[in-house]
Parts: structure tokens; sequence; C-alpha cells
């Protein structure tokens, strides 16, 4: 049986309908991503799972048990880190996390030690006392993500775990992330960055408004839609139809996106008919979800 399994999942804000009927089941140990632009329907799917938010519309189960039903006790055992920032402004990194232990009746020894223990994993040991508008964004994220864990938690709900920080921020969340993945806890993760979601996620869903459009491996997707390598290619302003036209006698399915040119599947040998094509820069290389994307959006996301 899955960590999470959704049937036929609706919800509706009035006449809206938010989440369009979507299916999915999210085994243990799990990494599952939610993908697509905003509006997408990623929240409100992550807030039905949450129990915040009652559903509409078919069927959820977290843990067996249905969250409309019995959230309390499928509460005790999830870590949420939602996509607003909802830490306590006024007490210090610690304090935010001690005072969440009390939602959970953790005797407060426990919490304590549990804290130390989590600031420790989060590399936010030296900013204990500090208060949070004393730490950067990043180390505030972190901090969501400890308070996330204080209960133990074996599902974790991450929304846009790392959206707005820069890349070493990043990079250091996805550290944590990886080795949470290894102590084997189930993680949903929504994001709009194709590079994360391509490191860290076993399986993704590529939602688009309220719909799931696809889902399955990241390299099978791409494999899948886009072939396994692409030619990208940055055309100048001069002569842009002629060379439009010897892109396409390649015989290759391509795409332009502003002033550059996807080619998929584009083998090797295809660069030599390239040559005096008239562009700016040419690059071969291992096709992408970010491709998967562009291809997708050229259709039918909108952002
Ligand atoms: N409380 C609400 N009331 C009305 N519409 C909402 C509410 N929450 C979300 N929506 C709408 O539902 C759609 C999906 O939103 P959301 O799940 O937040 O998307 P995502 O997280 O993928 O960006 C959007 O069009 C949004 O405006
Ligand atoms: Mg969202």
């Amino acid at each position: 049986m899955g960590v999470v399994e959704a049937r036929q999942l609706e919800r509706d804000f009035g006449a809206f309908r938010a989440v369009d009927g979507i299916a999915f089941n999210i085994e243990e140990g799990e990494c599952y991503g939610f993908l697509g632009p905003n509006g997408a329907g990623k929240t409100t799917t992550v807030r039905m799972i949450q129990g915040l938010l009652p559903r509409t519309g078919g069927d959820l189960t977290v843990f067996g048990k249905d969250i409309d039903r019995e959230p309390v006790s499928i509460k005790a055992d999830l870590g949420v880190v939602s996509q607003e920032n909802n830490l306590d402004r006024d007490l210090t990194v610690r304090q935010n996390l001690l005072t969440y232990a009390r939602y959970f009746d953790i005797e407060p020894e426990v919490a304590q030690s549990r804290a130390d223990e989590l600031l420790k994993f989060l590399h936010l040991d030296g900013k204990k006392g500090d208060k949070l508008s004393a730490i950067s964004g990043g180390m505030q994220r972190r901090l969501a993500i400890a308070r996330a864990l204080i209960n133990g938690p074996r599902l974790m709900l991450l929304d846009e775990p790392t959206t707005g920080l820069d890349p070493q921020a990043r990079h250091m969340i996805w550290a944590r992330l990886r080795s949470l993945k290894k102590q084997k806890i189930t993680m949903i993760l929504t994001t709009h960055y194709m590079e994360e979601a391509e490191r860290l996620c076993d399986r993704v869903a590529i939602m688009n408004g309220g719909k799931i459009l696809m889902e399955g491996k990241p390299s099978e997707l791409v494999k899948d839609v886009i072939g396994e390598e692409v030619i990208e290619l940055n055309l100048g302003d001069e002569n842009r139809q002629a060379a439009l036209n010897r892109v396409r006698a390649l015989g290759a399915a391509y795409e332009m996106h502003g002033d550059t040119v996807y080619i998929y599947n584009g083998r090797h040998e295809m660069l030599s008919a390239l040559v005096g094509i008239g562009h700016r820069s040419v690059l071969h290389r291992k096709a992408t979800l970010e491709d998967l994307f562009l291809k997708l959006a050229g259709r039918t996301l909108v952002d």
C-alpha cells in the first residue's frame, strides 16, 4: 500500500476547479515531485494531503487512512514546510523549534535535545539564539525544515523549499534533503526548478490546470518525450529564415523559444550539417527535464 494514495481527487474554489480529478500513489521512502507553473494546483494538492484543506471530490488516503476522517493521527506523522514562510519572527531560532514541539506534546527535555540535534543537522547550531531577522532567507528555509522534523515524521511535505534562494543556499538544502531520503523518509516536493526535481525526485507528476499531464521517472520522461540528446542553437538576427530552413532539412523535431532553436534527439552527425548556418553559439548536450518542460510549455503550459 502507498503512503499517499489519491483517486479522482478534486478541489473546487467556488465555480473554479483548482485540482481536477488527479490520481497518484506515493510509495514508502520515495521522493515524489509535483512540477508545474504557478496556478497548476500544486499547493492545493499538498494542502489536501496535509489535511488543511478538505477535498471536494475523490479519495485521498495518507498512511492508509482517510485524511478527512482521521486527520489527528495522520498529522502526528507529518512534517510540513509550507510555501510561505510561517516561522515566528518574534522568537529565536531555537525557540521556534521548542514552541512547535508543544503542538505534538513532546516532553520539554526531549524537545530540547531533538532541537539541538536538528539545528546541527541543518547547520544552524551557530545561530541558536539569533532572532529570525538576523538570519538569511536560506537559513530560515533550513529552520522551517528543522521545525518540520521535530516530531520525527514519516512523511515530509515540502512546498517549494528553495524558491527564491541563491544557488549556494539551494545546494545546501538539496544536500540535507538527500540525507533525509537516505533515512527513508517519504518526501513530497513541489517545485518549478527542473534541476531540483531531477536531482531529488524518484518520480514526478507534471501538473497544469489542475491536471496531471505526465507522471514518471524524470530520466524516463525525458527520454520518451525528448530523446537522449539536444542540440541548442542560438541564432543571430541575420538570415534567420535561411538558418531555420537548414534546421528543418535535418528532418529532426525541433522547437524555437526566443532566439534559440532546440533540436531534439540531436545527434552528433547533425553538427556538421549545421556548419556555417550563422549561429552565435551551438551546444550539444544531454536532454534534461527542462527541455521536456519547455516542450510542454510550447503547447499547453501557461505561466
Ligand atoms: N483559497 C483559494 N480561493 C480561490 N482560489 C484559489 C485558492 N487557493 C488557490 N486558488 C486557485 O487555485 C489555483 C491553483 O493554485 P495553487 O494550488 O496555489 O497552484 P500552485 O501551487 O501550483 O501555484 C490557482 O488558480 C489559484 O488562484
Ligand atoms: Mg504553490
